[in-house]
């Protein structure tokens, strides 16, 4: 049976540390050759939403793999005309070897692994955003480890706290993998954009429960954090209601008070794009404390692991 990536908890604690040692051993050499574990597969990368970052670190990485990226805009084939998703993943699935999907709906990515019967991974859905999740993870664990501490050891109990729209994918993905990699996470935004009923779900089924603490006081969400985290406020596809979004979660900015209010170490991280002056300051981005160019390269190394997990060969 073919792995996939959708979400967090795809994979298991220990097939999480070998991605994450993956990763640091291609980031470690990437100047000295390329493990080309993925030699001589085609690999489909179906985007229906805009992408900097996914999009060019994801080709990136399955050329230094050593395998062919197709790049497939939704309008550019028949599914942006209505052919169905079962149809195409049927189709798909007879040419490459794997595919990589950033969509709307979390179930389009679940049929085209179902019925299409190659590797798929989620390349951000409104639901969640998993290859963001554990790049951040590894982005946290680098800069924590002491000298031969496991990079999984690392993250454990640390103090995450997410403010602004705590019910968009990011958030999501938050809920999820903080508690799968055993993280504290504190969540600061509107009330109307508390966690939804599909990610309370899922961590009912997934995992022991919801784990979390919800709060409207950003002060007290930062309070003792390790680390703050933000993600825009107007997601890809709610483009019509942002003027409502950005009223509400104008308290929920993340500011230098907001910095200096948590831990005197703590990190600042968001997986971009930034809108400065909305979820994040300036001062913030330029703030020593931000590591948010070391967590988008990180996207390169990170998916080259996760692509190694679940199509590599040695
Ligand atoms: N963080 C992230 O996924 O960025 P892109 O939308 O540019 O891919
Ligand atoms: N929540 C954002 C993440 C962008 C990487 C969005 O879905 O637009």
């Amino acid at each position: 049976m073919n792995k996939h990536f959708l979400k967090e908890t795809d994979f298991s604690w220990e097939t999480a540390a070998s991605i994450f040692a993956f990763a640091a051993e291609v980031k470690a050499q990437r100047d000295h050759g390329h493990r080309q574990t993925l030699s001589g597969q085609s690999w489909g990368m179906i985007f229906s939403k805009s992408s900097t970052r996914t999009r060019v670190s994801f080709e990136v990485a399955l050329r230094e793999l050593g395998a062919n990226p197709i790049f497939l805009n939704r309008n550019d084939i028949q599914l942006g005309r209505g052919e169905s998703v079962t149809d195409t993943a049927k189709v798909l699935s007879r040419y490459l070897h794997g595919l990589i999907v950033r969509t709307y709906d979390h179930s389009d990515v679940e049929i085209l692994a179902s019925e299409g019967g190659k590797p798929v991974v989620n390349a951000l859905t409104d639901f969640l955003h998993p290859c963001q999740l554990y790049t951040d993870v590894f982005t946290l664990a680098e800069r924590w480890a002491r000298p031969g501490q496991d990079l999984m050891d690392a993250v454990r109990g640390k103090k995450v706290a997410f403010l602004g729209d705590c019910a968009c994918n990011l958030a999501n993905s938050w809920i999820l993998g903080a508690d799968f990699f055993e993280m504290e996470l504190a969540l600061s935004g509107p009330a109307s954009f508390a966690p939804g009923e599909e990610i309370m779900t899922l961590m009912k089924n997934e995992t022991a429960g919801p784990r979390f603490t919800f709060t409207q006081d950003p002060y007290e969400a930062v309070r003792d954090a390790d680390m703050i985290y933000t993600d825009v406020w107007v997601s890809m596809g709610k483009e019509q209601e942002s003027a409502d979004r950005i009223k509400e979660m104008r308290p929920f900015s993340v500011t230098k008070n907001l910095l200096d209010a948590a831990k005197p170490d703590v990190l600042f991280m968001h997986c971009l794009p930034a809108y400065v002056g909305m979820e994040v300051t300036q001062e913030v981005l330029d703030d020593p404390r931000t590591i948010i160019w070391d967590q988008a390269e990180n996207r390169l190394h990170v998916q080259k692991a996760i692509l190694n997990e679940l199509a590599g060969r040695g």
